[in-house]
């Protein structure tokens, strides 16, 4: 009943792909979702070397007697940041084991493709905008992820950001004109098999889920702050460049960063100019928020699907519920 062109080309028992959460998405969360016949994505991120070896290890260690796991197991990468540090890039590219996919987030593709192309892995280019099509086609991407504001973390502005509902028909229209072959993937908003159901009607082939397998038991996120997320409404998020600054992140300005709105970010919404002009007082009263563990101050990174998350499960019972339920809507 799941069957999509995504399941088949990637081998999958069910169109869903682990989001490439930094610091989240870690070895025991992938081959989880691999083992469970989803595409495992581990979270590069921001390419830090040393994380992504432990990680890849760790992942590699736990699929190593389940070849047809291992073969769903991929990475992900912040694209703008590999303009400053490809390293991790070129320590995975220099690995036996070749990975299911990479993904590139948040920049141009085109620079990494060649290589990512040689090693025949699959390149998967999440966007934002139609507008942002053209590069990653011209990169050879395999599979687009169509990403609405909707989306924990990392994604498009509020100004410029589209919503998953219309961004993602609209994009397998242009992908039906454009390049039929390329596979497309819905993100933002969808922690259910409800959301699975409606990507797919959308006419995606399938669906990357980051903030519902954020709240599962393999994920790195604290146990403390899945608590405090299990408390919190859809409402309660809110997408600004607040975090980034606080945490001295470099981002482009078209993206920014969505995160449960709490008391430092409320503080700081209409002062803005402020906070960028001398930060320092709100980077330390942060940091402090950190080390205390103090969700008041310290972000947790959670979409607007936060509002569906109400358990802490492991995250093949998840998929298999995502699965079922999917599957019971679509067979209606
Ligand atoms: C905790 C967290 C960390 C994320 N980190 C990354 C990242 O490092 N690279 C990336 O491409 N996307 C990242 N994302 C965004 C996901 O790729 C994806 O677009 C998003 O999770 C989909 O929306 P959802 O959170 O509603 O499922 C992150 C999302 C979350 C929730």
């Amino acid at each position: 009943m799941l069957t999509t062109r995504f399941s088949t080309v990637f081998g999958l028992q069910s169109p869903i792909a682990l989001a490439p959460m930094a610091l989240t998405s870690g070895g025991a969360l992938v081959a989880a979702c691999a083992q469970a016949g989803t595409l495992g994505l581990l979270g590069g991120g921001y390419g830090d070397v040393a994380w992504v070896q432990k990680e890849h290890a760790l992942a590699l260690s736990l699929l190593s007697h389940s070849p047809g796991a291992l073969s769903r197991f991929g990475c992900g990468f912040i694209t703008w940041r590999l303009h400053e540090d490809a390293s991790a890039l070129d320590w995975l590219l220099d690995q036996p084991h070749t990975p299911a996919a990479l993904m590139l987030s948040f920049g141009d593709p085109r620079r990494y493709a060649a290589r990512i192309a040689r090693r025949g892995i699959p390149l998967i280019c999440q966007i934002q905008r139609i507008e942002q099509l053209p590069l990653c086609l011209e990169a050879g991407a395999a599979v687009i992820v169509a990403q609405g504001i909707e989306a924990g973390g990392h994604g498009m502005n509020s100004l410029d950001g589209r919503s998953t509902v219309s961004l993602v028909p609209e994009m397998a229209d242009q992908l039906q004109q454009r390049s039929p072959s390329t596979l497309l993937l819905a993100a933002g908003g969808i922690a259910d098999g409800r959301g699975l159901a409606a990507a797919l009607a959308l006419g995606a082939d399938g669906a990357l889920i980051g903030t519902r397998f954020w709240a599962t038991k393999e994920s790195l996120a604290t146990e403390a702050a899945v608590k405090v997320a299990l408390e919190t409404s859809g409402d309660a998020t809110a997408r600004s460049p607040i975090f980034d600054i606080l945490r001295r992140k470099n981002w482009p300005n078209e993206f920014n960063f969505r995160a449960i709105r709490n008391l430092l970010h409320q503080k700081w919404e209409s002062h803005m100019p402020a906070l960028m002009a001398s930060p320092e007082a709100a980077r330390h009263d942060y940091d402090a928020g950190v080390a205390a563990n103090d969700f008041d101050r310290a972000h947790i990174t959670v979409g607007e699907a936060v509002g569906l998350i109400h358990d802490y499960p492991a995250a093949a019972e998840l998929i298999t519920r995502i699965h079922q339920q999917a599957t019971q809507l679509l067979s209606r």
